[in-house]
């Protein structure tokens, strides 16, 4: 039974990741995670208790992240745990370079220290290094980011996350420590704090609030469901090479306006005819809204790599994957209404107050 460390597994992907791995094999997972605003032990609910561990804390602490790898002997680390909003990278950048930047690197002088083995390492370890297709900036009209594409972040979020990257594949190349980095696009699905496009549009739409998009909403986006996100994880801590970047996308680009379009015919086809706000659901909630600063023009991703070499493909069409997205908004009402209560209000109202 293989043991896993996983970071910020009571976020969005992270918490996905737990489910689906605790739910797919006999493995035992340790979860840390310092719920900031963006964790949440409700994403945790109804998990096994004797294989999955929750640990509050955060990834920078050193002891704590000693501790554990003294206690049990990981077999895998996978870290999700991040500052992950590009919004708030721009109002506040320190706190995405101490997370993403420090709390990498303490992770992987820990995993060094206990996975070295003489020379080398112990048997069948691995560390994987959750990161985005941002780090390679903005691409024009045409093209995708191969894992060749120059990093060329432009936000305080991908310029942490490229650090962090590059950290990585330096413990490979000097140390040669196990390591994989995999790269996706926009992810989508259940969980997702509504700080996010798709599932900020959802709950707006359902509270007939006003749709804020930036811009002009030509932005692109390449829209992966996130159990296909995570079952690449999986596959690449698995199969994948050392030392290697694996990007993961599913050929899905949308401009945003049609994202929002798409959501507000969605919501509005799967309220029962008995509901009042099925009749004011509508394109005029749109507002267009001051743009993102430094907003990057389009992302989009070549999976070829994954593909060919591991076998990787997604299985979740787009528009399965709103519906289901929708329906779990739509069933899980109390768990949107606790996180969009309190703090949220004021982070909403300030975020748009200038827009
Ligand atoms: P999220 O913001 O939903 O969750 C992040 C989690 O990390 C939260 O549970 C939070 O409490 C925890 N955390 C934050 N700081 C911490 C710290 N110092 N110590 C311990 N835990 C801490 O993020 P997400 O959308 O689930 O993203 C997870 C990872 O995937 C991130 O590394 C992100 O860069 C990457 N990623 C996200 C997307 C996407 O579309 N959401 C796409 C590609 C890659
Ligand atoms: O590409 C992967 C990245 O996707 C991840 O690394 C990030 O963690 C994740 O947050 C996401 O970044 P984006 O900035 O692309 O996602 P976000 O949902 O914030 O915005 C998607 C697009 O929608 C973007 O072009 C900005 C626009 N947008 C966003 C919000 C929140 C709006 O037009 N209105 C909004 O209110």
């Amino acid at each position: 039974m293989k043991t896993y460390l996983v970071t910020g597994g009571a976020g969005f992907i992270g918490a996905n990741f737990v489910r689906f791995m605790l739910g797919k094999e006999d493995c035992k997972i340790v979860n840390v995670d310092a719920l900031t605003y963006a964790g949440n032990l409700d994403n945790l609910t109804g998990l096994p208790q004797d294989r999955h561990i929750f640990v509050k804390a955060d990834i920078c602490d050193k002891n704590v992240i000693d501790e554990l790898f003294q206690k049990y002997d990981f077999d895998r680390v996978i870290h999700f745990a991040a500052e992950s909003h590009v919004d708030r990278s721009i109002e506040d950048p320190e706190v995405f370079v101490r997370t993403n930047v420090m709390g990498t690197m303490n992770l992987l002088n820990t995993a060094k220290k206990y996975w070295q083995d003489g020379d080398g390492y112990k048997k069948d370890k691995r560390y994987l290094q959750v990161s985005t297709d941002e780090v390679y900036g903005s691409l024009g009209e045409t093209g995708y980011f191969t894992e060749k594409t120059p990093i060329t972040p432009h936000s305080p979020y991908s310029a942490s996350k490229a650090a962090a990257d590059f950290l990585v594949l330096s413990y490979y190349d000097t140390f040669k420590m196990p390591v994989i980095v995999t790269r996706c696009s926009n992810n989508y699905g259940p969980y997702q704090f509504p700080e996010k496009l798709v599932p900020l549009m959802i709950n707006n739409v359902l509270n007939l609030k006003p749709l804020p998009v930036y811009g002009d909403g030509k932005n692109v986006r390449d829209w992966l469901y996130v159990e296909d996100h995570v079952k690449a994880i999986d596959i690449a801590a698995e199969n994948g090479r050392d030392g290697e970047v694996y990007n993961i996308g599913g050929h899905n680009e949308k401009y945003n306006i049609d994202i929002v379009k798409i959501i507000i015919e969605t919501v509005a086809q799967m309220l029962p005819e008995s509901d009042e706000r099925k009749s004011k659901i509508s394109n005029d909630l749109i507002t267009y809204v001051a743009d993102r600063k430094g907003h990057d023009l389009r992302y989009a991703i070549d999976p070829e790599k994954i593909s060919s070499e591991l076998g990787w493909k997604p299985e979740t069409n787009f528009e399965t994957g709103i519906k289901k997205t929708i329906k779990w908004y739509l069933e899980n009402t109390e768990w949107i209404e606790k996180i969009t209560s309190g703090e949220y209000q004021n982070y909403y109202s300030k975020m748009y107050a200038n827009r």
